[in-house]
């Protein structure tokens, strides 16, 4: 909408996790360096958690750009599913036929598979994102997955990727097996507020002008505030303050343009009593008339910002 105001070749704050725009971060790119690790050591399991919106599918999507051409993956996006269905789903990342399989006989394949690779001498790779959904059988089943391994490694290295609940789901005396098993933890939080910064500057390099939007003092403090660093909050609320600049035909984003963004999201740490008076008036009789401009559009834009916020990201909207 706003891209040609600005000057960009693309839009800069999209929500889904588009390598170009990966920011190597000092925690995205040791969580980066952990995965890499995990696989070309052949070390099994490894985990990585992370806070909603925090850049985690991200940095499984960059790790599949460092892999070796010959490793095999298999990627699980989709974790409402039973022991059986998971199965199934691997099978099918790996072409095995799945038709009338049941679970022992799609266990056998996936092990066949996993030793055919070996003889082949090629690395394989189980990833599963959003593996906070997975009940405890289904991690389970995951476990005897791994079970297969040589003397010195691994057959299939297994990335597990979801948020907090899933440290707290694998730290329980139930899956005590299969946290034994994880040799690699890493946990991914929010960005400073001079990572946030750079992270901005650099979506909006890559976008296409790193000079299009000027964001005043103020507007930082503010973006920060709502965003506590996490970068899906940064990008919504920077979408939307470009959305206000655009509408009011402003490239200097201010702070009473961020504030607004951030009290129309219900953000936490801004309310809509932060808005001063003339653009966003204080519930009450003597609050002033909002300026004119197109509600309609601006309205729809955040109510889809908004469903966006809560949304979790699934393969159709990413791949
Ligand atoms: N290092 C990064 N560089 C560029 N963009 C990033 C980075 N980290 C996160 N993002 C952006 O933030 C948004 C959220 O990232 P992502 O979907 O990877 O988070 P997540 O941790 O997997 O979220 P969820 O908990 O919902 O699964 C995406 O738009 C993504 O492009
Ligand atoms: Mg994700």
């Amino acid at each position: 909408m706003y891209q040609t105001f600005y000057g960009f070749t693309m839009m800069p704050f999209s929500v889904t996790p588009d390598t170009r725009f990966f920011f190597p971060s000092a925690r995205h790119s040791e969580a980066l360096a952990s995965l890499i690790y995990a696989v070309t050591e052949r070390k099994g399991f490894a985990l990585l958690t992370g806070e909603i919106g925090s850049g985690k599918t991200t940095v499984a999507r960059a790790l599949l750009s460092h892999l070796d051409p010959d490793t095999r993956v298999a990627m699980v996006l989709n974790t409402h599913l039973t022991s059986k269905q998971l199965l199934e789903v691997i099978c099918g990342e790996f072409e095995l036929p799945i038709r009338n399989r049941d679970r022992i006989e799609l266990h056998a394949q996936i092990n066949d598979y996993l030793v055919q690779q070996l003889a082949g001498d090629r690395n394989v790779v189980l990833l599963i994102d959003e593996a906070q959904n997975l009940a405890p059988r289904t991690l389970e089943e995951i476990r005897m997955i791994s079970n297969l391994e040589t003397e010195t490694e691994k057959l299939v290295q297994i990335l597990l990727i979801g948020q907090p609940e899933l440290r707290q789901k694998i730290d329980s005396p139930e899956l005590r097996q299969l946290r034994q098993r994880i040799n690699i933890r890493f946990h991914l939080s929010g960005l400073t507020r001079e990572e946030m910064v750079q992270y901005v500057m650099h979506r909006l390099r890559v976008a296409g002008n790193e000079t299009g939007p000027r964001f005043s003092r103020g507007a930082w403090r503010v973006v920060g505030r709502a965003s506590r660093g996490i970068p899906r909050l940064i990008n919504i609320v920077c979408d939307n303050a470009l959305l206000i600049g655009y509408v009011r035909q402003t490239k200097r984003i201010t702070e009473e343009i961020v504030r607004e963004v951030a009290a129309d999201l219900a953000l936490d740490g801004v309310t809509a009593a932060d808005v001063p008076g003339p653009v966003r008036g204080v519930t009450g009789a003597a609050s002033p008339a909002p300026p004119r401009r197109p509600r309609g559009r601006l309205a729809r834009a955040r109510r889809l910002a908004r469903e966006m916020l809560w949304r979790p990201f699934h393969r159709s909207a990413g791949a």
